[in-house]
C-alpha cells in the first residue's frame, strides 16, 4: 500500500476543531498540493481566501449575518455569526470561471472542487483536521459580494481547518459493489 492510499483509506472529515490553525509552512505545502488538481487547458480556474484570527473570522461572521432579512431576530444573526467561529481558520474555495472554447464552466468547477479535495487531504496528512462545508451561505449573493468575488466566480466551499479537538465517530463507508459495475454487463 502506498502512503497516498494509506492516507486516503484512513481519512475522515473532522467537525470539532480548535487552535492551533495550520501554520504558514503547512499552508504553503497544502496549497501547492491543491494546485496539482487536474486542470483542462491549464486555466488555473481556482483561488482561495485564508481567513484566520478573531478579527477576520468575526468579519466573516458579519458577512454570514448580513444574509438575514432586515426583520430577522438578532438570534438568527447570532446563529450565522457563530458558524464562522467553528474553527480557527476558514479557507474559502473559489472557482474562477474563464471563457474558453473547449473548457466549459462545469469542468472548471470540477477542477476547483478537486483542488479543495486535495487541500483537505493534504491538511489531514499534515496532521490537521478539516471539514468542507457549503449550505445556503456558499450560494448566497451577499456572501459572494462580501468576500469580493467577481461575477465569474462561485464559492466551492468553506474548508474549516484546525487541530482536531475530538475525533468524530467513524462514518460507514460503502462497499464497492454498491457503486462500481462493469459495462457492458
Ligand atoms: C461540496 C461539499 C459540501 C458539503 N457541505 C457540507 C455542509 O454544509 N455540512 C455538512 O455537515 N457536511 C457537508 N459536507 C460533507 C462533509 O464535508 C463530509 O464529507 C461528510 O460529513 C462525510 O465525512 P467524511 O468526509 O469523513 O466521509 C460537504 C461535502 C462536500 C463535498
Amino acid at each position: 500500500m502506498t502512503a497516498v492510499m494509506d492516507a486516503l483509506l484512513n481519512r475522515a472529515s473532522e467537525p470539532r476543531l480548535e487552535a492551533p490553525a495550520p501554520d504558514a509552512e503547512t499552508l504553503e505545502k497544502v496549497f501547492a498540493c491543491a494546485a496539482r488538481a487536474p486542470d483542462h487547458a491549464l486555466l488555473r480556474p481556482w483561488r482561495y481566501l485564508v481567513i484566520e484570527g478573531d478579527a477576520a473570522l468575526s468579519a466573516l461572521g458579519d458577512v454570514f449575518a448580513s444574509t438575514c432579512d432586515d426583520d430577522a431576530p438578532e438570534k438568527a444573526r447570532e446563529k450565522l455569526r457563530k458558524k464562522a467561529l467553528r474553527a480557527p481558520m476558514v479557507i474559502v474555495g473559489i472557482a474562477s470561471h474563464q471563457m474558453h472554447p473547449k473548457v466549459p464552466e462545469i469542468e472548471q468547477t470540477m477542477s476547483a472542487a478537486v483542488g479543495m479535495g486535495f487541500l483537505l487531504l493534504a491538511l489531514e496528512a499534515a496532521g490537521y483536521g478539516g471539514m468542507w462545508r457549503t449550505g445556503d451561505l456558499a450560494y448566497h449573493p451577499d456572501v459572494a459580494k462580501g468576500l469580493g468575488l467577481g461575477d465569474h466566480e462561485i464559492i466551492t466551499g468553506f474548508l474549516y481547518a484546525g487541530s482536531v479537538s475530538s475525533e468524530k465517530p467513524a462514518v460507514p463507508r460503502p462497499h464497492q459493489k454498491e457503486f462500481v459495475s462493469r459495462w457492458p454487463q
